[in-house]
């Protein structure tokens, strides 16, 4: 279904061997051991990494990850699929769940087709919650959208039912297959994106180096703290900066800012500006099988996301 080649779907030798500190070669040695078989190719697959990184005694997360910001044009799209697919080469297994009736993230990943089922009819119980997962890739899942979640901000508010619990009980039912359920959301405050913080142990919300991105940080941090509250939640908030220039004063001066007002919840890595993102999501390529320096830097970021730091 994807547009991608299987082996941008998976890490080098090379790329693993800088993340555990050791030779290449010794990565071989370890995964040919761990899979009691000759390694040929310079890369392993999804499901390989995972025995390997487990018998080094990492340990994948069990976590449902938002990602949200009111402003449009943040990077959020970009950060759930570049994040998922490099936690899926690093052996996790991933669910996308696309909310934006944009469906961005659903086209990024080759998935085009406005008759599949997406999330309303989940809310209007015409399709169960398995009837709308696609296969992408091994470790990759998707729940795609279309414009018909456009009304489901509507259905939700229109239902007599518990509306807020409208992402998470049906991710109850198939949550013991994934370690990251990753969610591209709508830029808004909208009930669909309360119902997404109910079903989040963790908020992601990427800003970038404008003014009004910054403002709607503030507004953002501050409803998902009365939705907190209201709720009685316990999910986490990081913040996550985009498209960082390091040619333009504005970007060093609000990053400055993010590291003073947001110190504790502002992600180590930054993402910085290149052309070549815009690229890859559009043509369907994996940003990591090219040489793009935001490659290092949403490596960096997923290694945070998974506790590989
Ligand atoms: N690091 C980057 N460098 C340059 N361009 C980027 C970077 N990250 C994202 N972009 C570009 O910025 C635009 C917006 O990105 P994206 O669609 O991910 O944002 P979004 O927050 O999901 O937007 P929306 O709110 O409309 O859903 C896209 O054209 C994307 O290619
Ligand atoms: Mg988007």
């Amino acid at each position: 279904m994807s547009t991608l080649a299987q082996q941008e779907f998976c890490i080098t030798l090379s790329d693993l061997a800088s993340f555990m500190e050791i030779p290449s070669s010794e990565v071989k040695k370890k995964a040919e051991v761990v899979l009691q078989k000759k390694i040929r190719s310079p890369w392993l697959l999804p499901e390989e990494v995972r025995s390997l990184l487990l018998s080094e005694g990492y340990v994948y997360p069990r976590k449902v990850i938002s990602v949200q910001m009111l402003k449009g044009g943040v990077a959020k799209t970009t950060s759930v699929l570049n994040m998922g697919l490099r936690a899926a080469m690093y052996g996790a297994r991933v669910l996308f769940v696309d909310l934006d009736q944009q469906a961005n993230l659903s086209f990024a990943l080759g998935v085009e087709d406005e008759s599949l089922p997406v999330w309303v009819d989940i809310a209007e119980k015409r399709k169960s919650i398995e009837e709308c997962v696609r296969f992408v890739e091994p470790h990759v899942d998707l729940i795609p959208s279309s414009l018909n979640n456009s009304v489901l901000d509507r259905v939700l508010l229109n239902s007599n039912r518990n509306w807020a619990q409208i992402v998470k009980t049906p991710l109850e039912k198939i949550k013991h297959r994934y370690d990251l359920i990753l969610i591209d959301t709508a830029p808004a405050l909208s009930a669909v994106n309360t119902a997404v913080t109910v079903a989040s142990d963790e908020v992601i919300l990427p800003v970038n180096p404008d003014k009004f991105a910054f403002l709607g940080l503030h507004k953002n941090l501050s409803e998902l703290e009365d939705i907190k509250r209201d709720f009685e939640l316990n999910f986490s908030k990081k913040i996550l900066f985009t498209k960082f220039d390091g040619r333009e004063n504005t970007s060093h001066e609000l990053l400055q800012r993010c590291i003073e007002d947001f110190e504790d919840s502002l992600m180590k890595g930054y993402i910085r500006t290149s052309s070549e993102v815009k690229n890859t999501v559009r043509s369907g390529k994996s940003l990591f099988a090219g040489k793009s320096p935001v490659k290092a830097d949403y490596d960096f970021v997923t290694r945070e996301m998974l506790g590989f730091v």
